[in-house]
């Protein structure tokens, strides 16, 4: 069993957090907001830091989740930050969905420390952490990939080293662009189909079995007809990823016309102040008119 650390016990990292504990590694856990971190404690053992320094002394393996890029850069590189204390050959398991510049950054700046860090953002969401069969997508050293990719799978079912530093990231932004065409595409296809006096339960019942398929549909179609979307992944953090996948495109030429369009969309949900709603909430921009 490994000596380990958690940075950010949020919606995700508390029960990936979970699933190492359960899996009997010696635990420590920092939280910004100590409150999480003592009811994590007393839910699941472990020790409590109060720092991200403290928790990532000694420890073998360090893993992180928490907002964005300077969030990141504020839990690893800040005076308390985990880089000031890791020990050498140690590694950095990062889960957040932020930059690959931030990511290419910090490996850069853990090799010359003598440790490592992997960029591993995670698709599957809260109910994939929860349930430990999220996908991570992994970019940096193969030797640390190896090495970290075990006590990993405690919280996923897919763990794929994607290539170098950043790799990880630039792979997420992949999926968030699919993500986002086909949620809108849902949004629409639902929203024209209750205008037309359709079933709409029974329509994608249907067409669920057919070419229009998709893990959005299978999850997220009935909440959208009904209205849902006080659960699930944030309109913020989808419109921080779009923003990251647009400034990425900027750099490598892809133009993301959809995505762009979308983006706005999600700008339209935050000024409906649903901010904290699910990213299927694109169909109440349709349904408001
Ligand atoms: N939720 C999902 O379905 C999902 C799915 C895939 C990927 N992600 C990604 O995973 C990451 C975390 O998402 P989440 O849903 O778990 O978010 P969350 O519930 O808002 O949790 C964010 C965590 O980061 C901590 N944090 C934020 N800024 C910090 C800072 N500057 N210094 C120290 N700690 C800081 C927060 O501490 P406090 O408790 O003090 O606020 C909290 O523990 C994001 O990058 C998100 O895009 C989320």
């Amino acid at each position: 069993m490994a000596k380990v650390a958690f940075i950010g016990l949020g919606v995700m990292g508390f029960p990936m957090a979970g699933h190492l504990a359960k899996a009997g590694h010696d635990i420590a856990v920092y939280n910004r907001t100590r409150a999480k971190a003592e009811s994590w404690v007393a839910k699941h053992g472990g020790r409590w830091a109060g720092t991200p320094a403290e928790a990532a002394a000694g420890a073998e393996l360090v893993f992180s989740c928490v907002g964005d890029d300077p969030d990141l850069r504020a839990v690893a590189l800040g005076p308390d930050g985990s880089f000031q204390a890791m020990a050498k050959g140690a590694i950095h398991v990062d889960h957040t969905t932020a930059s690959a510049a931030v990511a290419r950054e910090l490996a850069a700046e853990a090799e010359k420390r003598g440790f490592a860090f992997l960029d591993a953002p995670v698709s599957g969401g809260q109910s994939g952490a929860e349930n430990g069969v999220l996908t991570v997508m992994v970019g940096g050293d193969a030797q640390a990939f190896a090495r970290a990719r075990a006590v990993i799978s405690h919280f996923a079912r897919a763990v794929t080293l994607m290539g170098p530093a950043g790799a990880g990231q630039l792979t997420k932004m992949v999926n968030q662009i699919c993500v986002v065409g086909v949620v809108q595409g849902l949004a629409e296809g639902i929203d024209f189909g209750l205008r037309a006096g359709l079933d709409m339960k029974l329509v994608l019942e249907v067409i669920s079995k057919g070419a229009a398929t998709s893990w959005q549909m299978e999850n997220r179609g009935q909440t959208m007809i009904d209205g849902k979307f006080d659960f699930g992944f944030a309109t913020d953090w989808m419109r921080k990823d779009l923003g990251i996948c647009l400034a990425e495109g900027a750099k490598n030429g892809a133009s993301l016309p959809g995505t762009r369009m979308i983006e706005g969309f999600y700008r339209e949900i935050q000024a409906m102040g649903g901010g904290r709603w699910d990213s299927s909430a694109l169909i109440r921009r349709l349904r408001k008119a």
